[in-house]
Order: C-alpha cells, then structure tokens, then sequence
C-alpha cells in the first residue's frame, strides 16, 4: 500500500501508467472512510487498473468553523480500510498546505445555476471550495474516470457540469448510496451521532420512500407538506431543507413534467447535519 503526501511525488509515480495507457480510477474523499467509500473504490478498481483515493479534508467547502474542526481524522484506519479492498489502490493524502500553498481561498465557479439550489444556497461557498479541490485533484491525478456518491447528489451534477464545461477527458461516474441496515445513509458524520441519534436518524429514509410512494398519485406541493407535518412531529429533528427537483435543473418543482425527479433533504439531529436524496420515479 502506497501513501503519497506529495503531489509531485504521486504525479511521477503514475507517469509510468500514463506511458503505458494504463486506465486511471479516482475517488476523491475527506476520509473517516465507511462501506460508501469502499463501494466507489470497488467499482473504481475493477474497472481501472490502477485506482488512486485521495483524502483530504478540505477547508474551502466547509462554511461552518466547527464543521470543520470536528471533521473525524483517521488516516491509519483509512489506510486499513483500503488495504482491504485491493492492493492496485494509491492513496494520495496531501498536507493543506501541499494543497494550498499557504493561499487558502476558493475559485469562483458557475455551474449554471445548480450551485444556487439546496446545499449551495444553505452552505455559502460549499461550491466554490468543493470546485476548487476537485479540479486541483483532477490535475494531479489526471484520471480516465472519477467515481462520486448519489449520497451528494447535487456534488455529482456539479462535477459533471464542471468537467463538461472546462472539456476536461473525465468520465463522472455515479454511484448509488450505501446505507446501514437501517437505512440511514452512510457518511463521514455518522461518528458523531450516539446509538440512540443513529436509530432515530433512520427516520430520515423511511419518510423519503414515503415521499417516492406519495409522488405517484399526489401534487408536489403534497407531498412537500406531508415532510414537513411529519418532522414538525419530531422536534428532535431540526428541518433545513426537503426539496423535489428534477435531476438535471436541480430547481425545486412546482409540476410534474416528463422528467426524473428526486427528493432531497437536509436536516440536523443533536447539532450533526445530514443529508440524503431519493429517486422519485
Ligand atoms: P466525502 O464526503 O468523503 O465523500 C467522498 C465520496 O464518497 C463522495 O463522492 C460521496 O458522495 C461518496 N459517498 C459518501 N457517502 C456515501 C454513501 N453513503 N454511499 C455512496 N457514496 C457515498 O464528497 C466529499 O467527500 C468531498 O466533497 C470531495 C468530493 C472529496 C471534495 O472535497
């Protein structure tokens, strides 16, 4: 098992893959990895014959100092993580500095309006700092195909319209959600949660399938009011955002159109923001 600090270091080593055409896999992740980031590295690796993680907790996405600072750091037990999956895995976890060069700011993106809608309008410059690494990433990584999470949907689009936008030769790959036994979606933020906040996050998913059983035969503004009644009945639930959307404008819908349509949402339990998304139909 590999593990690059240097981004210079990492480059070299894969030159000889490029020379070879040898196909590179991605996963770009902040690491604290869990079974989701494993399922991205599998289909990475049995699709590429190299596959790099990087892991990097990136401090231009996080809008909240707190977020931020309590973001779990287990580099040793990703390590293990990985080892377990494959030995054809570099791991690339540079330094902030490494990556920012002591200039510890955003670009600024458009990714033509899906960077306004739910995540990017409740967390001010999520976008910009998640557009910034990933295209840093990108450079030094130069992959034939980059894996990303349905778990961040809104991510996934963006990214998409990035490397569209900026003709970068990346496949974008999406992945479907992991979820525990009980449905809650897997994610770095769990490991704050108790036992008992985790059992009751399950509530989260159970109410989104109640949204993709509701969407067939109700208006949209019904189903967004059966949520919402359903968590002003769990007050230990604080309620940020639940939105339906078209997968492709990501603008919250009025009307059903010939379109797929997803259900996104955003809620905090014991301070710990979660969010999830659902297919609709
Ligand atoms: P992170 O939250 O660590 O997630 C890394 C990747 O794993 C993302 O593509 C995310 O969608 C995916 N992922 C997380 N939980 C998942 C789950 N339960 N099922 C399937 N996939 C899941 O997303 C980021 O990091 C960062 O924004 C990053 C892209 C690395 C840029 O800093």
């Amino acid at each position: 098992m590999l593990i690059f600090n240097k981004k210079a270091d990492l480059t070299t080593f894969l030159s000889d893959y490029k020379n070879k055409r040898s196909t590179i896999g991605f996963v770009p992740t902040m690491g604290a990895l869990h079974k989701g980031h494993l399922s991205l590295l599998e289909k990475s690796v049995s699709e590429n014959d190299i596959t790099v993680i990087s892991i990097f907790v990136n401090p231009t996405q996080f809008n909240n100092p707190e977020d931020l600072e309590k973001y779990p750091r287990t580099l040793e037990a990703d390590a293990e993580k990985v080892k377990t999956v494959s030995d054809k895995i570099l791991i690339f976890a540079p330094s902030v500095d490494e990556m920012y060069e002591g200039n510890i700011v955003s670009g600024h993106f458009s990714f033509d309006g899906l960077e306004n809608q739910m995540e990017g309008a409740h967390r001010p410059g999520h976008f910009d700092g998640v557009g910034t690494i990933v295209k840093k990433l990108f450079e030094i990584v130069t992959p034939d195909n980059a894996y990303f999470g349905e778990k961040d949907f809104q991510q996934l689009q963006i990214v998409k319209k990035m490397v569209e936008k900026e003709a970068m030769p990346i496949n974008i790959i999406g992945c479907p959600i992991s979820r525990e036994p009980n449905g809650l979606a897997m994610s770095s933020r769990n490991q704050r949660l108790s036992d008992e906040d985790k059992e009751k996050a399950a509530f989260i998913y159970k109410i989104l399938q109640e949204a993709k059983q509701l969407f067939g035969n109700n208006s949209i503004e019904d189903v967004k009011k059966h949520i919402y009644d359903a968590f002003e009945a769990r007050p230990e639930f604080k309620m940020d955002y639940f939105e339906i959307t078209a997968e492709d404008d990501l603008i919250p819908a009025n009307i059903k159109e010939n379109k797929a349509y997803r259900g996104f949402i955003a809620v905090f339990l014991s301070n710990v923001r979660l969010i999830d998304n659902i297919s609709l139909n």
